[in-house]
């Protein structure tokens, strides 16, 4: 077929997700197979939040609420921000998009971690801008080394934290002392997707930035610790001027009505929140203790994933594991051919990885 795709398109590395259950036992007819690949939710979605979704249904055949009017109200309540803060996305994925859209041009200059979450890089691509990547110091963000690339021509710089793959975290005087440095006009994009999961105290929140004077972006999804990855559901924190811009170019039903009442209700379901804090901490101590008991160099994880590394190339390790039914996540990919990412499971999950892992290095 005779396409024209423009060269900056042609850039975009594709997105690699984790592999699904039905694949792997299609592919190896293996049965049970466990996925600890894509940082989910190990007891599913909250119940509520299911039966708000259930009951949404009879109501599809119209279009959902432009900019989730209750959602929003909850959500602005909850984090004891105005309405106006808050801009809903078809996962937070999409608000990446969409403030790509919004203030890249081609040639402008987004700054950001390698390695980072993909989407950054496909985002900046896509609009025609220069991904500047700056390799982490000792599995951290060096935001100092950020900092010194900014150019005129920087437009945007991601910070994520808790950082996806490693589960390494910013400090709050580090990235205040990062937001100094950039020029007033420069989007600093914190990306919270864990934030739930932390325990530290000096982590950031980029609710404590939303009310001053430069432009701050927090980007949160209901994926993790709400449990509906399957359901597309994120959001953006950010002054209100940032997102007036925003809604310029947002898509005006880019959240579907079940997702809407199933954020809305998970938001409500504090016990279910309350247990998956409760089996996610208690599974990264657990995967941790494990991990270096077998001898093995693992990162300590801010986050509901940990990051750790095989004495053998990890895509045979991978390979392995996907022979005894386990998912977890190569990170060749991301520049770490030794490591492997696992994402915390129920208890027998994990110990099932951790058997699994044992017989296959221990093989
Ligand atoms: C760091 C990071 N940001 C954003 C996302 C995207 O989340 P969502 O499902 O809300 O699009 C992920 C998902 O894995 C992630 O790891």
């Amino acid at each position: 077929m005779k396409l024209n795709v423009p060269a900056h398109i042609l850039a975009i590395p594709a997105y690699v997700p984790g592999k699904p259950v039905e694949e792997l036992e299609r592919e190896r007819g293996v049965r049970g197979a466990v996925k600890l690949a894509s940082n989910e939710n190990p007891l599913g979605p909250s119940p509520q939040a299911v039966k708000a979704a259930r009951q949404a249904l009879s109501g599809v055949h119209r279009y959902p609420e432009s900019g989730g009017y209750e959602l929003t109200r909850a959500l602005a309540a909850r984090l004891d921000l105005a309405p106006g803060n808050i801009v809903l996305g078809n996962g937070s994925d999409e608000i990446i998009g969409m403030l790509a859209t919004a203030f890249l041009q081609p040639g402008d200059e987004v700054i950001m971690a390698r390695p980072s979450f993909a989407m950054y890089e496909i985002a900046a691509r896509a609009a025609g801008a220069v991904p500047v990547a700056v390799p982490l110091a000792d599995y951290c963000h060096d935001l100092a080394a950020m900092a010194g690339r900014v150019t005129p021509r920087t437009r945007m710089v991601f910070v994520n934290s808790p950082h996806n793959p490693t589960g390494s975290m910013v400090r709050r005087a580090a990235l205040e002392a990062l937001l100094a440095a950039l020029p007033a006009d420069v989007l600093l994009v914190l990306d919270e997707a864990y934030i739930e999961f932390v325990r530290a105290a000096e982590h950031p929140d980029s609710r404590d930035y939303v009310n001053g004077d430069r432009p701050v972006v927090g980007l949160r999804t209901f994926s993790k610790a709400y449990g509906l990855a399957g359901m597309r559901i994120g959001y953006g924190i950010m002054p209100a001027a940032v997102a007036e811009v925003l809604h310029r170019v947002r898509q005006p039903f880019n959240v579907s009505l079940p997702a809407q009442k199933a954020a809305a209700a998970a938001l409500g379901d504090l016990r279910f929140l309350e247990r998956t804090l409760k089996t996610v901490h208690a599974g990264v101590d657990f995967l941790y203790d494990a991990l270096r008991e077998a001898g093995l160099d693992c990162l300590p994880s801010q986050s509901n994933f940990l990051f750790f590394e095989v004495p053998r190339p990890a895509q045979a390790v991978f390979e392995a594991l996907l022979d005894r039914g386990v998912i977890v996540r190569p990170l060749a990919g991301y520049g770490y051919p030794q490591h492997l990412r696992v994402s915390v499971g129920r208890r027998a999950e994990n110990l099932r990885f951790i058997e699994a892992l044992r017989q296959v290095l221990g093989a």
